[in-house]
């Protein structure tokens, strides 16, 4: 297995961080990786909000029920959505959705890369947690906030278990 197959496959959600900074050259990394995934149209409708304020990563909790683990990140990575920049009409104007969960995924995967360990955290379409996030970061209306990524050095190492299932392929025709 190559280092990318071995990176995408043993990744896994790391929710327990030791108490340890992540380096400005790691966020460059993943805000790389991010801004390389694919997007329709290569439209890149995406923005990106870096928090280590630990004071706001304890107030997230209050409103989003799944996010416990963020006030011992080392820092969160907003991924806000620019719904504007989509140029395609009607049903394809959602695009953007699939543009950020590619480059929400692209970051979990540089953070695992990296050593670090990282889940993501949805935000949308949840109106209390839309809600919740504008108000907390400020972030502009015509902006739809999108994901979480909350990041940090793992205790431990979580051991892998590959989710590969035959029954789920389809060859042809279904
Ligand atoms: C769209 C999406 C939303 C998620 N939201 C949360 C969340 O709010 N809180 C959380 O702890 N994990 C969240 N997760 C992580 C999933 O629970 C996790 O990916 C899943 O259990 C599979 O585990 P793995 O990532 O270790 O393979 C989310 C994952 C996705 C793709």
């Amino acid at each position: 297995m190559n280092e990318a197959l071995k990176t995408i496959i043993t990744r896994r959600s790391i929710r327990k961080y030791v108490d340890q900074p992540i380096s400005e050259d790691q966020v460059q990394w993943m805000l790389r990786a991010a801004m390389n995934a694919p997007s329709a149209g290569n439209e890149q409708p995406w923005e990106f909000l870096v928090i280590t304020n630990r004071d706001k990563l304890k107030k997230v909790p209050e409103f989003h029920p799944y996010s416990k683990m963020l006030p011992g990140a080392a820092l969160a990575i907003l991924v806000v959505a620019d719904p504007s920049k989509v140029k395609y009409e009607e049903e394809l104007r959602q695009l953007w959705i699939q543009d950020c969960s590619a480059a929400t995924q692209n970051i979990l995967l540089a953070a695992h890369s990296l050593g670090l360990g990282a889940v993501w955290l949805a935000v949308y379409p949840d109106s209390l947690r839309l809600k919740g996030i504008r108000e907390l970061f400020n972030i502009p209306e015509e902006m739809v906030p999108f994901s979480i990524v909350s990041l940090g050095y793992p205790v431990g190492t979580k051991l892998a278990e590959d989710h590969y299932d035959e029954t789920r392929i389809h060859r042809e025709v279904w």
